[in-house]
């Protein structure tokens, strides 16, 4: 019988699935609706000591779509904007019911203020502390977030001054904008870490308003390099997420993009344990997390797997060095008539940037001599009618190999 209860650094969650620290984790209000919801927990929006508290600019979001479905989202919001006193009040009812949940907390390289945030954390109900060292915009500026993220040194320093201070587990939130994150996420681990989570937003424009002459998130007039999250930013959290699991030998919490159960489990299959979600919730609202349980159990019950567990990191043997990758130069593609929709963008493709191997109307006479095993053809069709097949022989090598002699 599959079940979604999940067990991450010693705490037991209903299941994997996390708001991640952003505006819908703003107030007590919020939280108590996310428990309602059947969320598996939440991270706090970041807390930080009173003095780097900021008000934050109207209007801070942008956002690209694509006949109305979310293909991107940009932030500039800060951490939260309120003070540690607020803070207390609103946390008080959360703690009572009982729900385990994280507290994001973020301060300069001034490793006192950290001590006292993961203290701060930690006696106000925190199960896990989480370091936001990783928001890219307005906290770099004063020697916070990603200023901290993108050096491995402060990374490390900042989490061992909260390891030394608190009793809970430690959760570094790294970020993407980085040439290496292995290396960022060791010092971490090396800083005395019990989890990585990633990723915090990647930093962008999403969109140029070229009858203005102006950038995103348009604020009075202004844009700014920003926060970017949603579904455009899911291949780059899944690479992170695959990399620090071969890199690292604690657990992750995987963050970016996720839009429904599917990405969920695609995080938890490349070395995740937990999930976390921010803008879909912020698109669609909490409820959609009623259908993500269904459908993950019912994946899991027709899979084979019991636990959430069994499916960490199931996928990432299927994760290669380029090298690894094997080569099979009789792959062309096979259409499914009964499946085609006759649209000709294979063809269009075939002809234009592939090998002009497909021509019409004659759609399965696929001359094999002039197709390239692009699978572009396939990558385009609308309905998956096309699956690349091996024929006329098989011969396979990898690239260390070289190809067979004839
Ligand atoms: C409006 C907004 C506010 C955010 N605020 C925070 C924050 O205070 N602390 C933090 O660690 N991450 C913050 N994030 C980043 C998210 O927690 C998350 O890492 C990122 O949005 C990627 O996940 P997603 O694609 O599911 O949104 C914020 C994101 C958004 C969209
Ligand atoms: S695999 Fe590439 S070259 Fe071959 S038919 Fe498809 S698009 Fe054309
Ligand atoms: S793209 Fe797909 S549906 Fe369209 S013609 Fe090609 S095989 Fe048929």
């Amino acid at each position: 019988m599959a079940r979604l209860e999940t067990e991450f650094l010693g705490v037991t969650f209903d299941n994997p699935f996390f708001i991640g620290s952003a505006s819908p984790t703003l107030s007590g209000k919020h939280l108590q609706k996310i428990i309602d919801k059947g969320w598996g927990s939440f991270v706090v929006k970041t807390l930080s000591v009173d003095k780097n508290i900021r008000p934050d600019v109207r209007p801070r979001l942008a956002s690209v779509r694509k006949d109305g479905t979310l293909s991107g989202l940009q932030n500039c919001e800060l951490i939260t904007t309120h003070h540690l006193d607020w803070w207390e009040r609103e946390l008080k009812p959360i703690q009572e019911t009982g729900a385990p949940f994280v507290t994001s907390i973020m301060a300069t390289p001034d490793l006192d203020d950290w001590a006292f945030m993961g203290r701060w954390a930690e006696e106000h109900g925190a199960s896990i502390v989480e370091l936001n060292v990783s928001c890219p915009h307005g906290c770099p500026e004063e020697h916070m977030g990603m200023f901290i993220g993108q050096d491995p040194q402060l990374v490390h320093d900042v989490t061992k001054a909260v390891k030394d201070e608190v009793s809970i587990p430690v959760m570094t939130k790294l970020t993407p904008n980085v040439m290496d994150i292995t290396q960022v996420g060791k010092a971490a681990e090396k800083g005395g870490a019990d989890a990585l989570a990633a990723i915090n937003t990647v930093a962008g424009i999403i969109d140029v308003d070229i009858y203005n002459a102006t950038a995103a998130p348009f604020v009075l007039g202004k844009g700014t390099i920003a926060g970017n999250s949603g579904p455009q930013v899911r291949p780059i959290g899944l690479r992170i997420i695959a990399e620090l699991a071969q890199s690292v030998n604690i657990p992750l919490s995987g963050i970016g993009g996720i839009d429904s159960w599917y990405n969920a489990i695609e995080y938890i299959m490349l070395g995740a344990t937990t999930t976390q979600n921010v803008t879909a919730a912020m698109w669609y609202g909490f409820g959609i997390v009623e259908k993500w349980k269904q459908k993950t159990l019912a994946f899991m019950e027709e899979e084979g797997y019991d636990t959430i567990d069994d499916m960490v990191g199931a996928a990432l043997d299927g994760v290669s060095s380029y090298d690894h990758l094997e080569v099979e130069d009789h792959l062309y593609p096979e259409v499914d008539d009964g499946k085609c929709l006759h649209c000709n963008r294979c063809t269009v493709a075939c002809a234009d940037t592939g090998g002009g191997a497909i021509k019409v109307p004659k759609i399965n006479d696929i001359n094999d001599e002039e197709c390239l095993g692009c699978a572009l053809c396939a990558v385009v069709c609308p309905v998956n009618a096309i699956e690349m097949v091996v024929r006329g022989g098989s011969r396979r090598w990898t690239r260390d190999e070289g190809p067979p002699q004839e």
